[in-house]
């Protein structure tokens, strides 16, 4: 390949920063060297890689940062994970701080007030030893499904600098149940060894095989496992279960964790939010992120998400034409019925000038008539217009068809 030496010594200033998106680009530019059949130049760039991986394992800055003081060896990425023996199956995967989204999911004032005490304990250890209190080792996370709970976990991990140990349940509730006890001893001792934190995600599942009639005995075990495992580990490390249905887990297992954080859907502000964090590139103007907020009440962050992707798309293709917006609610309204306020989603698809008249008198959405002309892609003076006739409809003065 021409120029060969310009790419290694790009290669290496894109990886200084340690950003994973400059990892993954650079791995597809060695796999595409690959296959053009330059095994010598792959190899040069995977040399690249390793040594980069080594100085950021090792690197001061790092262990400076590193504000949770757990003991245990330094997991890395050749560490290998523990398997089910029957199948073979991964037992957890190891996501490192550098690979986790670095921003905030967003909660509303309480519940990010929650989640600060519990990393600012962890960042003041020591003067918390001093007067013989240890930050809390155990929390439960647990909310509707989309609510960003797993998103929430990780980035606790992020803030901490500590890899996350996270369970895969499927490898670990085997079949056999005397396999299933088996792998939570094996799982927790991998994690009681190493510095992280112990995640154990949709943590319901193992509660779920309790259901079985046929195999009480065996579940006792399970359970028992379980219990044994979270006693010994609340002496060594961080863990974190997550769940959706709390209701599920046997009061025992609920009684281990010593913080229970709750985490709601999303109020009016907070939706508004969620949906301006997804927005860009695309700058969505205030009065589309109120409407989509409007239009989710009682959605989930992750359905709001799944909006904001949809306006995206429909903004970039018919890019100047605000109208993609009102089509946009249309489609998640009709994709998602049963949650939107009915009310709210016979407007969309009643006559337009209707659905400005009451954006215009809702009170939580406050929209001027420019609000209303930037959503519906016209001038003020004709949103006032076609909001003038619809009333006049309605007391009579106009005549229908
Ligand atoms: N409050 C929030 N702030 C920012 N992003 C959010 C929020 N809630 C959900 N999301 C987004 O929604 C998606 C799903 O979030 P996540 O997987 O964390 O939800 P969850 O509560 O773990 O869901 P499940 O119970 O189904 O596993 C993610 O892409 C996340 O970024
Ligand atoms: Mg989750």
């Amino acid at each position: 390949m021409q120029h060969f030496t310009i790419i290694q010594a790009l290669c290496r200033a894109a990886i200084a920063d340690a950003s994973p998106a400059a990892r993954k680009q650079i791995e597809r530019l060695r796999d595409a060297i690959a296959k053009d059949g330059d095994p010598k130049q792959a190899a040069a760039i995977t040399s690249i890689l390793t040594a980069a991986e080594r100085t950021r394992e090792l690197s001061p800055s790092r262990i400076e940062r590193s504000r949770a003081p757990i003991a245990g060896e330094a997991l890395t990425r050749s560490t290998p994970v523990p398997v089910d023996r029957e199948t073979a199956a991964a037992l957890a995967d190891i996501i490192f701080p550098a690979d986790i989204q670095p921003t905030a999911p967003l909660f509303n004032p309480t519940v990010s007030e929650a989640v600060g005490t519990i990393i600012e304990e962890w960042a003041h250890f020591d003067a918390l030893a001093e007067i013989d209190i240890r930050p809390s080792k155990t929390c439960l996370i647990y909310g509707a499904p989309g609510t960003g709970k797993t998103r929430l976990a990780l980035w606790i991990a992020q803030e901490l600098d500590l890899p996350v140990v996270l369970v895969k349940l499927d490898g670990l509730v085997s079949s056999f149940l005397g396999t299933t006890a088996r792998n939570i001893g094996n799982l927790f001792a991998f994690a009681n060894r190493y510095r992280c934190i112990l995640l154990l995600d949709e943590f319901d599942a193992i509660a779920k095989v309790r259901d079985d009639p046929q195999e009480v005995g065996e579940i006792k075990r399970v359970v028992n496992a379980l219990l044994q495992n979270l006693d010994v580990r609340r002496d060594v490390g961080f863990t974190i279960g997550i769940t959706n249905h709390p209701k599920l887990l046997d009061p025992a297992v609920w009684r281990r964790f010593e913080v229970q954080l709750e985490i709601p859907k999303p109020d009016f502000e907070m939706r508004k939010a969620i949906a301006a964090h997804f927005a860009p590139p695309v700058q969505a103007p205030d009065a589309h992120l109120r409407l989509i907020s409007w239009f989710t009440e009682g959605a989930t962050g992750a359905e709001i998400e799944s909006l904001v992707r949809s306006y995206k798309k429909a903004t970039a293709i018919r890019e100047g034409d605000r109208r993609g917006l009102l089509d946009t609610l249309r489609q998640f309204a009709t994709l998602n019925a049963a949650r939107v306020q009915s009310e709210r989603r016979a407007l969309l698809f009643d006559d337009t000038s209707n659905l400005f008249r009451a954006m215009r008198d809702d009170p939580d959405l406050g929209f001027s008539m420019t609000d209303i002309g930037e959503i519906a892609g016209r001038d003020k003076s004709t949103v006032s217009r076609q909001i003038g006739r619809a009333a006049r409809v309605d007391e009579g003065e106009v005549q229908h068809g």
